[in-house]
């Protein structure tokens, strides 16, 4: 059964990642929001830059939870025919054994070099302008799409979107577009959609079933529901 995972914060909170949110938590007494823009680049680059070092360096400090693993072990047995389509910029997913995992909003462990255009692996802070490894100019960023730029792949999460029979959202608040619309691509092509989340989403009405729990939970559970039910088709 051709499907699409899509996840959001929420899958990763158990991990300990924060999620966005959830919390009123200000970053340095900014909004963790206002910081992910490139106007708040342009205007504080050592600010953004250090908000994305922290987080990329807590990152070693993580570990994926059952939910990643579950998702893991229904890749093992659909293939290709399983996209998990994250929101996420942490690598839980992969850490997890997930193969086939796109990255709607970027890679914290990757950086992007906005002079000739390369990307990177990268582990280290940002914050002190190292050279880009291809060109050498010191001008790489983080390889994250934000508030007003075009999330990775559209072409590709469209075409598992039009062809999938089972779309399934897990740990995200349906606030943040073009995923937020992710449901009604898949539900218009007559696939079912399930929604696993803690709280009730701007698009939990868009879905045919909808439950509410920890993402540990609830997607170990539902995994094991889809594959015991052998033709992967009861939810
Ligand atoms: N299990 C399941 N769901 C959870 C859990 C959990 N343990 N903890 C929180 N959630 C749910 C919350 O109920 C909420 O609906 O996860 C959702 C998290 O929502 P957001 O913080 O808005 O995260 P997300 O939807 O991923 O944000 C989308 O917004 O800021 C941008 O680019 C950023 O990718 C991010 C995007």
């Amino acid at each position: 059964m051709r499907t699409v995972v899509l996840t959001g914060a929420g899958i990763s909170a158990e991990s300990g990642v924060p999620t966005f949110r959830d919390e009123d938590g200000l970053w340095e007494g900014h909004d963790p929001m206002a910081v992910a823009t490139p106007e708040a680049f342009d205007d504080d680059p050592d600010l953004v830059q250090r908000f994305y070092d922290q987080r990329r360096a807590a990152l070693t400090r993580v570990e994926p939870n059952a939910a990643h693993r579950a998702l893991a072990r229904l890749e093992d047995v659909l293939g290709d025919d399983l996209l998990v389509v994250t929101q996420n910029i942490d690598d839980l997913h992969e850490r997890a054994g997930s193969i086939r995992v796109h990255h709607l909003h970027g890679r914290l462990r990757s950086a992007w070099c906005t002079v000739c255009d390369s990307r990177h692996p990268w582990t280290e802070p940002l914050v002190d302008q190292p050279g880009c490894p291809a060109c050498g100019r010191a001008r790489l960023r983080p390889d994250v799409v934000w508030f007003g730029e075009v999330p990775y792949g559209m072409d590709l999460v469209h075409e598992a979107l039009f062809s999938c029979e089972l779309f399934v959202s897990i740990g995200t608040s349906g606030m943040v577009y073009p995923a937020a619309a992710f449901v009604q691509y898949a539900a218009a092509r007559d696939a079912r959609t399930v929604e696993l989340n803690l709280d009730a989403s701007e698009s939990s009405t868009d879905f045919e079933v909808s439950r509410r729990g920890l993402a540990t939970e609830l997607v170990p559970a539902w995994v094991e529901e889809l594959l015991a039910s052998g033709d992967l088709g009861q939810q």
